[in-house]
């Protein structure tokens, strides 16, 4: 059965698009067969992979949810050949206006993906940056979320709302929803806020924040435009250093069956993808 863990954050800009691009892509070069679903209309994921939006204007998430295609009608191939991704567009707008007086109007998500969750190890959802109708069937489909953090001076006031969310939806329709993990993002070492908020972040959720950092990588925001993940773009980048380490690190605490990330950093290895491919 699929692991569904969703990339989720209401504040905008902080990487939740870029991680789940590349998280999903590194989950894929280590073999485990990875769905990406763009489940924002701004479907920045699905052109980020490499996707025509006129290849899949008439079949992509906002179909599948609203039940007029099948969601295995809606799921288009990438570059790698352990990746699949579910796109969007701008139509998922409607969606939210659509749905808002359907029954059961938050399960649409879950309800469509059943047919699918053995054909794939990881199923990642790339969130808006809201905590509207459609993150919130994210989340009720989800058994994890990733929240990507960047580590500015509000990021813990954000984390709150969002947390209070999570624990409604865990009162009512989804009891097994789990944080999996705070990824801080666009961190500056040099920068002495970043690294004060990231301690403070670390001490507050002790074994939920992921020992691999995103560094702020002038190649992660390049590789979008050429329709690529990031280790197809330039695989000596620090960029992909970093998302290597990360999906080892998911890998390795799915794995472990433990709920708090125990596993050591991994950053800096020597070949992080020959190490990734051997986990
Ligand atoms: N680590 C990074 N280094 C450099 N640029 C980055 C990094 N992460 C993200 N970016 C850039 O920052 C911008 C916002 O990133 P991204 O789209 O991933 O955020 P998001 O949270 O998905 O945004 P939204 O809330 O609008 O969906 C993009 O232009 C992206 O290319
Ligand atoms: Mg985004």
């Amino acid at each position: 059965m699929a692991k569904i863990i969703s990339l989720v954050n209401q504040k905008g800009g902080v990487g939740k698009t870029t991680t789940a691009i590349n998280l999903a892509a590194c989950l894929s070069v280590a073999e485990k067969k990875t769905l990406l679903i763009d489940l924002d209309p701004q479907g920045n994921a699905s052109v980020g992979l490499g996707l025509d939006k006129t290849s899949f204007e008439n079949s992509n998430i906002y179909h599948a949810i609203i039940g007029e295609v099948p969601i295995t009608k809606a799921i288009y191939k990438t570059e790698l050949p352990f990746l699949d991704v579910c796109p969007s567009d701008t139509n998922l707008v409607g969606a939210e206006i659509e749905l808002v007086g359907a029954l059961a109007r938050e399960v649409k998500l879950k309800t469509c993906l059943k047919p699918i969750l053995n054909d794939y190890e990881y199923i990642l959802v790339d969130c808006p940056p809201s905590l509207g109708l459609l993150t919130i069937n994210s989340l009720t489909a989800s058994n994890g979320f990733i929240v990507p953090l960047q580590t500015e001076y509000f990021a813990m006031e954000g984390l709150a709302q969002l947390l209070k969310t999570v624990e409604m939806i865990n009162s009512s329709i989804n009891p097994g929803l789990e944080l999996t993990g705070i990824v801080l993002t666009l961190f500056d070492t040099r920068n002495n806020l970043h690294k004060q908020v990231s301690e403070e972040i670390r001490h507050h959720f002790t074994g939920k924040v992921f020992n691999s950092v995103i560094p702020r990588n002038i190649k992660l925001s390049e590789c979008p435009s050429f329709g690529k993940p990031i280790i197809l773009y330039d695989i000596e980048s620090k960029g992909s250093e970093a998302y290597l380490s990360l999906a080892k690190e998911l890998i390795l605490l799915e794995r472990s069956g433990e709920k708090n990330l125990v596993v050591p950093p991994v950053m800096n290895t020597e070949n992080n993808l020959e190490n990734l491919q051997q986990t």
